[in-house]
């Protein structure tokens, strides 16, 4: 009958590692993305159901009441945060992640040491999951905190705070040595975790807000790593499998963003990106001439063209436009124009941000493209629409060896016949720089709030 349970269990751990794996398969591509969180869900659901059956850690009233508040404060903040602040929640829920982590490692640890000796293995995952879930712990609420201007948003930079760092490092490393090395005990271990969440504060203050989604992204690969280290500890081989998946996902996010914007990882943590270049640049921009459009005319040069590509960016985001743009593709879509999106991989401000948002609107993924299948069409275009996109369009990326984003490669609006630019005013974008795009003679300017300039000129087109 034990040996039933125990392979029961077994084979069960087996599947919800398979579907885990499958579902980040699918979830590489817009079209069978949802299915691939389904399948996720399925195996989390799984996993935590065996995990009930196969141990006894604490009574179920305890394991419901945590769920139900748990599971409610999450439902609640998904529900109810603003899709632009997504970036801060999932810094916050990752948080949880490394802290629960950590937290378990220290469990752990203390029971191993009233049960008897610590052997080596048990004490070296436990000192990772402890320093790599600390971390994560307090460097993703600091990013959290950043992201939505709790904290100061900017890189704050001071002479002390390498050696604190420094400093800080050696006590964790003094730590793990006591504790691996000469049977340290429970205050070694309760030293280590101290130690290891102001680390997380430390690594994370000075780099600028800017720059957080590409730090949760490598936060989110230390949470991984330390579940799995907590697996290790708790002997659990599903979470070892999960915690290695998302360790590797999230390492490989932080290196496919930090090439996307063209940057070494080493600049993200020790360069202010943003500050060199944004003052000359952005004075500039006010004496070049630009030229600006009306609705209406807008909607003549959208509703006369045979193909038009859209460029979404963060401004679409901020103004919610993502309903509007799809019901103009619509209507010009009536008018057998060809219409499709341009997806750039750093658009936006997190992962598949504007994959997210189209998906909302239930924008076809056959009309949705990537940089590498789309930029060769933009000369065969008559109309490019920039909606609230900025540096993803900027071809200083391309010529200005001066330019801190130069390098980061970029959409080719600019070799379309016209382009049409859809933002508030001649302010710069992320990076802080002025936009060529914009003084083009091809270029016109449409000034306005995405939202309500697409509602002019949806009303505009129908008329047409
Ligand atoms: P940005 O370069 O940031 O430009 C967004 C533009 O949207 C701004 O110029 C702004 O101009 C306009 N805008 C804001 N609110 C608007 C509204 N309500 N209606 C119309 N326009 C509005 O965006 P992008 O082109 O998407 O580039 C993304 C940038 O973020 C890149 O530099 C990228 O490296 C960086 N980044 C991305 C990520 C990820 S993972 N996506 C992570 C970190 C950093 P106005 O203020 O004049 O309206």
């Amino acid at each position: 009958m034990e040996d039933l349970r125990e392979s029961t269990i077994h084979v069960a751990y087996i599947i919800s590692a398979v579907l885990f794996i499958i579902g980040l398969k699918r979830l590489s591509a817009p079209a069978t993305a949802r299915q691939g969180n389904q399948l996720a869900i399925a195996a989390m659901v799984i996993a935590f159901l065996v995990t009930l059956i196969d141990r006894e850690i604490v009574t179920y009233w305890a394991i419901i009441i945590g769920t139900l508040i748990g599971g409610g404060i999450g439902l609640y903040l998904a529900r109810a945060v603003q899709m632009t602040a997504m970036p801060q929640l999932v810094a916050l829920f990752n948080g949880m992640g490394g802290g629960t982590a950590a937290v378990i490692a220290v469990g752990e640890f203390i029971k191993f040491a009233r049960d008897g000796e610590v052997a080596v293995g048990e004490a070296l995952a436990v000192s990772f999951g402890v320093t790599v879930g600390c971390i994560a712990f307090t460097g993703s609420l600091v990013a959290g905190g950043k992201l939505h201007e709790l904290l100061p948003s900017g890189a704050i930079r001071s002479p002390i705070q390498m050696p604190v760092s420094i400093l800080l490092l050696l006590g964790v490393v003094a730590t793990w040595v006591v504790l691996v090395g000469f049977d340290g005990g429970n205050t070694t271990v309760w030293a280590m975790f101290a130690i290891a969440l102001i680390l997380g504060v430390a690594l994370v203050i000075p780099i600028g807000g800017g720059d957080m989604p590409v730090v949760v992204a490598l936060l989110n690969s230390m949470t991984g790593l330390a579940a799995a280290a907590a697996g290790f500890v708790l002997d659990n081989q599903i979470l070892v499998i999960a915690g290695a998946l998302v360790g590797a996902s999230g390492m490989l996010l932080t290196i496919l963003m930090s090439r996307a914007m063209n940057r070494p990882l080493s600049n993200v943590f020790f360069g202010a990106f943003g500050a060199a270049g944004a003052s000359g640049a952005t004075a500039d921009a006010e004496a070049k001439p630009i030229r600006e459009t009306t609705p209406d005319d807008a909607a003549v040069m959208l509703g006369y063209a045979q193909s038009v590509i859209i460029v979404p960016g963060y401004g679409l985001a901020v103004a919610q436009a993502q309903h509007a743009i799809r019901e103009l593709a619509d209507e010009l879509d009536k008018r057998n124009v060809t219409v499709r999106y341009a997806i750039h991989p750093v658009a936006g401000r997190m992962p598949g941000h504007m994959n997210v948002l189209l998906a909302e609107a239930n924008v076809p993924y056959d009309q949705l493209f990537e940089m590498e299948q789309i930029n060769s069409e933009f000369q065969r275009t008559d109309v490019v629409l920039v909606v609230g996109a900025n540096d993803v369009v900027n071809p200083a990326a391309r010529s200005d060896t001066s330019s801190p984003i130069y390098g980061m490669p970029i959409l080719n609006a600019d070799q379309a016949q016209s382009i049409i630019v859809m933002k508030r005013s001649m302010k710069p974008g992320f990076a802080g720089i002025e936009n060529e795009l914009f003084h083009l003679d091809k270029t016109r300017m449409l000034f306005g709030d995405a939202k309500d300039t697409l509602a002019e000129v949806i009303g505009s087109v129908k008329a047409v």
